[in-house]
């Protein structure tokens, strides 16, 4: 099995969380793309969705799912979405794809946030992967030299604007021990808009596509 059939061994077990008449939150990047595509054979079960990012909205509607605000879904019962690197305790690193802030948002407003992903991507310390910063674009040289304080080296993110209108930062070169202090800490930095960790707010079940099928972790 290569890796993107075991993203979509994740996506398809993650249809079993779908319950009738829901609104479910939906993620943004690959792995959330095979969930979307899969969630259209059982559209008529969904309520709606709420989309993280303008790519997945237009995915979802070019299946004919409706797509709602998040403010007019109010609470989510349920939210799916890939990640980048997961340690056991289900703290993620996000935002590969740079639509990190709306997920970060749309997991906050959902009871039960259900992550998909290739078994490559469960870490014993976060940090290999780049961390990604979304960043008001005044305050990249500011951002950039606190990171170089905590010991990382930022790279821009070059030609990329976030759906917010934002710059990237990738961070490289972290070594992530303490994912709920770090995240809380680099929420302090003027000019941050959110950072790629989700760890005060990690996942609550990981779902993860191997060569032997798959396996989930609470
Ligand atoms: C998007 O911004 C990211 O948070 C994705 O969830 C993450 O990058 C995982 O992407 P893949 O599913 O493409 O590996």
């Amino acid at each position: 099995m290569n890796q993107d059939a075991m993203k979509k061994a994740a996506a398809e077990a993650a249809l079993a969380y779908v319950q009738p008449g829901m609104i479910v939150g939906i993620g943004t990047g690959s792995t959330a793309n095979h969930f979307i595509d899969l969630l259209a054979g059982i559209k008529h079960k969904v309520e709606a969705t709420v989309a993280s990012s303008i790519a997945s909205a237009q995915r979802l509607e070019s299946h004919g799912i409706r797509v709602l605000d998040l403010n007019e879904a109010g609470q989510l019962s349920l939210y799916v979405d890939g990640a980048d690197e997961s340690n056991e305790h289900l703290h993620l690193v996000k935002g590969g794809g740079g639509a990190l802030t709306r997920e970060k948002i749309v997991a906050g407003a959902s009871d039960k946030f259900v992550c998909i992903a290739d078994d490559t991507k469960l870490v014993k310390t976060l940090g290999k992967f780049p961390l990604p910063i979304e960043v008001i674009p005044m305050a990249q040289a500011l951002v950039a030299r606190e990171m170089v304080k905590l010991g990382g080296n930022p790279v821009l993110r070059a030609g990329f604007t976030t759906d917010n209108g934002n710059i990237i930062l990738d961070v490289h070169g972290l070594e992530i021990t303490n994912p709920v202090e770090m995240e809380n800490r680099l929420n302090q930095i003027p000019g941050v808009v959110t950072n790629g960790l989700f760890a005060i707010r990690p996942a609550d079940v990981l779902i993860l596509g191997g060569a032997n099928g798959v396996r989930t972790l609470v």
